[in-house]
């Protein structure tokens, strides 16, 4: 809360303070669809808001936060008069420049390292931190963009992950078990990425995201390469 919500007001603050042309804020995904009350039937574009009750019912401070925040954020450029854009990414994943695991990183680690036996039975949409990163530069540099910009390029079953994952990198113990065999695979929200990619953005795929994020990690020393799996460079290529 107090980075987000705090850290934001205070950005916004000195940008109308200096004068900038423009703010271009990363706000999340988190900011736009936990809202128990919306019908699975409509389609969630970037008129859509988070329920900041039921995020704080269900304790999911992330999402409350980036909500606050976010709306902290519109209310004072408008009574500020500073010209917002925001970006609302889903789960970015992609090669890291940081030397630690971020928690974006994490959810695709645990997939390979053995931490997790099973998978969830859950839905989530994926995006390159490259095309995140592109997609704040064109909003910046695109006088028209305005508003907020939903950001991923595909929604994917846990199941699917790790179908993707196994494909690619078969030497790692990659869960083929749903945690919930009870219940059939949860289905996605239906979401739009149409306004960014309005603005030009071609995404990149989600399989070649998850690709570089492993290879990634493993030349970050994240991640070991199992002895037999050396050597098979060309073999993965040919998969990918
Ligand atoms: N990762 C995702 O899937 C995802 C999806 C949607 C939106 N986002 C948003 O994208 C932004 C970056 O997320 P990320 O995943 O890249 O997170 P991250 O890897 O955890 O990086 C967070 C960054 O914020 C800095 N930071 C944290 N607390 C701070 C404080 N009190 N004062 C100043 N700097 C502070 C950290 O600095 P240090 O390196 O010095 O610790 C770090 O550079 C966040 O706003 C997040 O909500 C991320």
């Amino acid at each position: 809360m107090e980075p987000a919500v705090t850290g934001t007001k205070n950005v916004m603050m000195a940008a109308a303070e200096a004068k900038v042309r423009r703010v271009v804020i990363t706000s999340s995904i988190g900011a736009v669809y936990m809202d128990p009350n919306r019908s699975p039937d409509v389609v969630v574009d970037e008129s859509c808001w988070s329920d900041l009750e039921y995020c704080k019912n269900t304790k999911n401070f992330y999402c409350y936060g980036k909500t606050v925040a976010e709306q902290g954020a519109w209310d004072l450029a408008k009574k500020k008069g500073v010209d917002l854009v925001v970006v609302n990414p889903m789960m970015v994943i992609g090669p890291l420049l940081q030397p630690t695991v971020n928690g974006s990183i994490m959810h695709i680690l645990k997939y390979l390292n053995g931490a997790v036996k099973t998978y969830a039975n859950a839905v989530q949409g994926y995006v390159h931190v490259r095309d995140v990163a592109l997609a704040h530069i064109v909003v910046f540099e695109t006088p028209s963009a305005s508003g907020r910009y939903i950001c991923y390029e595909r929604m994917l079953h846990r199941g699917e992950v790790v179908e993707i994952l196994a494909k690619f990198f078969p030497e790692y113990p990659i869960p083929t078990k749903c945690s919930d065999e009870k219940n059939p695979r949860k289905q996605p929200y239906k979401f739009t990425n149409q306004k960014i990619k309005d603005l030009g953005i071609k995404f990149i795929p989600v399989k070649q995201c998850l690709f570089e994020t492993v290879k990634s990690l493993q030349e970050n020393g994240h991640l070991t390469i199992p002895k037999k799996a050396k050597g098979c460079e060309n073999l993965i290529r040919a998969r990918y």
